[in-house]
């Protein structure tokens, strides 16, 4: 992996990963502007450079030649005192907008409740940014939607439109669709999807819903939402769910989505706000991994680093089932095949077992007695471990959890299936 001095600076922190996009310090969460651009994989980050603590957002940048071997960039985007971005750079998409590499991003001024669509604009190498001090759009005028962010641009019937995720704290979520074939003119045209369709009331409850994506897989449409929720005088984030259905009508503010089906995109503890890159022969997927509910506060202030990307995955339907694989490019990061001790016991930092069949993976440390359940598989399947994060894949949604080894601790599998383990590099 090419994160040299996120390695350097780790590498007496075995809770930090190896082959992910990680920063050298400080906080990460969304993914935002996955993108290919001559050739070269980029992705972009929440991030917070002072601290691990989610305030101050900046796009961080990694980029890659082949989805495995990453470069860690310069920040892209950073708060400009005095403009519409001041208080954060929050999350959005890159286009390739007639050869301007152009990140399309949530600016905010003063608050979530008035944010707007902000522009950055970069030459090819997606290092060189200027942010426009002019926002696009901001807030219908519905008092009903108070929170508007996270544009998602796709293109229909030969034109360009975008997303964004709303809400009210104490009311329902809405997703708002415009059109915009010209960055700088946008046009709302209302609800694209709202919570009176059945099946996202029954998949998608929230408050507002977050970090929105639509693309094609095959005929289908696919919509991914993540669910952000009031309770009290706090918000929680409750997970990320996919409605599989189709856009009807043929232009416009006629443009309606109407869901077959829908379920969850990953079953684990710490997977948020992830973004699709459509490429021309399939989706590509990356989620935001927070620190779990393994790591208290302190701990992640001692470490003063948290998030991280996950793996790139590919997304298929199955049926209207939503199946989520690594991306195929991971298997060349498997480097040696491991033989467990007799107990099952392994000693890697970096390591993916392949089963045929159910697995249990256990963090167990012989010092101190402790022994944490990890993650269970239930058929075929393949667990990719780097560190602290800790991804299993199967027939339907990926699982994605974060458990801390220490010096002293080992992975322990135990199946009745055949499987092998890789250490991966
Ligand atoms: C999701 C989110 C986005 C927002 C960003 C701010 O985790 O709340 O809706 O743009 O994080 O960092």
């Amino acid at each position: 992996m090419n994160l040299p001095h996120a390695r350097d600076l780790g590498s007496d922190d075995i809770a930090r990963t190896r082959l992910h996009v990680q920063p050298p310090t400080g906080w990460l969460n969304d993914p935002n502007g996955a993108c290919r651009i001559d050739g070269v994989y980029h992705v972009f980050y929440q991030h917070n450079p002072a601290g691990p603590d989610h305030s101050n957002s900046h796009w961080g940048h990694a980029s890659s030649p082949d989805l495995i071997h990453w470069t860690e960039e310069p920040i892209a985007l950073t708060p400009t005192p005095g403009s519409i971005d001041e208080q954060g750079c929050w999350s959005g998409c890159i286009v390739d907008d007639g050869g301007v590499p152009t990140a399309v991003y949530t600016a905010v001024h003063d608050g979530p409740h008035n944010a707007v669509v902000g522009l950055a604009r970069s030459d090819r190498t997606l290092r060189r940014w200027l942010q426009d001090p002019v926002g696009k759009i901001g807030n219908p005028d519905d008092p009903s939607i108070a929170e508007v962010r996270d544009p998602f641009l796709f293109t229909h019937g030969g034109k360009r439109y975008a997303v964004q995720g709303a809400g009210h704290p104490y009311g329902s979520p809405q997703l708002l669709l415009y059109s915009c074939d010209d960055l700088e003119s946008w046009t709302y045209l209302g609800p694209l999807l709202t919570i009176d369709d059945p099946i996202a009331a029954s998949v998608a409850p929230a408050n507002i819903w977050e970090c929105p994506n639509i693309f094609q897989l095959g005929d289908s449409w696919v919509i991914i939402l993540s669910l952000w929720r009031q309770i009290d005088a706090y918000h929680q984030l409750f997970g990320v769910r996919y409605l599989v259905g189709d856009l009807v009508g043929s232009d416009g503010d006629e443009l309606g989505f109407v869901a077959r089906a829908g379920g969850t995109v990953d079953d684990g503890d710490t997977f948020y706000a992830p973004q699709a890159l459509v490429e021309p022969d399939r989706v590509l997927l990356w989620g935001w991994a927070w620190e779990g509910p393994h790591r208290s506060a302190a701990q992640i202030q001692e470490a003063g680093w948290a998030g991280v990307l996950t793996f790139p995955r590919e997304l298929m339907l199955d049926g209207d089932v939503l199946v989520s694989r690594p991306a195929t490019e991971l298997s060349g990061l498997r480097t040696e095949l491991l033989e467990p001790d007799e107990d099952g016991t392994i000693s890697a930092h970096t390591f993916e077992i392949v089963a045929s069949g159910p697995v249990e993976l256990v963090l167990a440390d012989p010092t101190t007695g402790f022994r944490d359940q990890v993650v269970r598989t239930n058929g075929p399947g393949r667990i990719l471990v780097d560190g602290s994060i800790i991804e299993a894949f199967g027939d339907g949604a990926s699982t994605t959890t974060r458990h801390y080894p220490t010096a002293t601790s080992r992975w322990q599998i135990t199946s009745t299936a055949d499987y092998q383990v890789w250490t991966l590099n």
